[in-house]
C-alpha cells in the first residue's frame, strides 16, 4: 500500500479591486516561502490580447478565441508590459471574464499552480473566486476588502505616483462599476466563502493589514 502524498496547502484570497490583496498575498507567500499566483493577471492578459488585436473587450469570440491560446509562459511573459497594469486594461478583464468559456480556459493553469506549486510547499493565490471555485478547499480563505472611496483614494494615489493624470470622481465611478460587473456575474461572482476571514482594512495601514492576514493564515495552517 503507498501512502497518499500529502497536498500542500493553498491560501487563497479574495477580494474587490484596489483592496491590496495582491500586495497582502505576496507578502504572506514571501513570509511563508509558498508560491503566489495572481489570478487576475490572467485574465488582464487575455484582455490586452483583445484589446491589441483592436477588437472590443465585448467581443465574446474574441475574447474565448485569446483565452484558449494563452499559455502560461506567454501570460508570464505579459506581465512585463506595463499597460497590463492599467485601468483600461482592467475593466476589460472585468469584461472577459464574465464570459464562462474564458473562465473555463484558465481554470486548469489556476488549480494547477493551486495543486503543484513550483517550489513545493504551498500556494497563495488571490482573485476573486479562489476560495468559492477555484480552491474550495483552502486551509485560509480571506476576503480583503475597503470602503470604495477609500480604494479609489489609494488607486489614485498609485496612478498620481505613477504620472497618471487622473480625477478621484472618474476613478471612484470606474472601482464602483467594476465593483458591480465582478459581483453580479452569472458564473463565479466576486463573494465572500461562507467561511473566509473578511478584512476590512479601511482603517488600517498596509503593515496593520498584513499583520492581521499573517496571523490568521498562520493560525490556519497550525490546526
Ligand atoms: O485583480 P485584478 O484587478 O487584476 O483583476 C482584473 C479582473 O479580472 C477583475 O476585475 C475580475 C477578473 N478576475 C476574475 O474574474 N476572477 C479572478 N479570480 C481574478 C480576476
Amino acid at each position: 500500500m503507498t501512502a497518499a502524498t500529502p497536498r500542500t496547502p493553498v491560501i487563497a484570497i479574495d477580494g474587490p479591486a484596489a483592496s491590496g490583496k495582491g500586495t497582502l498575498a505576496r507578502r504572506i507567500a514571501a513570509t511563508l516561502g509558498f508560491d503566489h499566483m495572481d489570478s487576475g493577471a490572467l485574465y488582464r492578459a487575455v484582455a490586452l490580447t483583445v484589446l491589441r488585436n483592436g477588437t472590443p473587450p465585448e467581443d465574446t469570440a474574441a475574447a474565448i478565441a485569446a483565452a484558449r491560446a494563452l499559455d502560461p509562459a506567454r501570460a508570464a511573459a505579459m506581465q512585463s508590459d506595463p499597460a497590463i497594469r492599467s485601468d483600461t486594461t482592467g475593466t476589460a478583464a472585468s469584461v472577459v471574464s464574465a464570459v464562462p468559456e474564458v473562465r473555463a480556459a484558465l481554470l486548469d493553469a489556476q488549480r494547477n499552480f493551486a495543486a503543484h506549486p513550483p517550489g513545493g510547499r504551498g500556494a497563495v493565490i488571490d482573485g476573486r473566486d479562489i476560495g468559492t471555485v477555484i480552491s474550495p478547499d483552502a486551509v485560509a480563505k480571506l476576503f480583503v476588502t475597503a470602503d470604495p472611496e477609500i480604494r479609489a483614494r489609494r488607486r489614485l494615489g498609485e496612478l498620481q505616483g505613477q504620472g497618471v493624470a487622473a480625477i478621484f470622481d472618474d476613478v471612484l465611478a470606474d472601482m464602483k462599476e467594476r465593483d458591480r460587473r465582478d459581483s453580479q456575474k452569472a458564473i463565479s461572482p466576486m463573494v465572500a466563502a461562507p467561511d473566509a476571514f473578511v478584512l476590512d482594512t479601511s482603517r488600517m495601514s498596509a503593515d496593520e493589514a498584513f499583520a492581521a492576514a499573517l496571523s490568521f493564515v498562520r493560525r490556519a495552517l497550525d490546526r
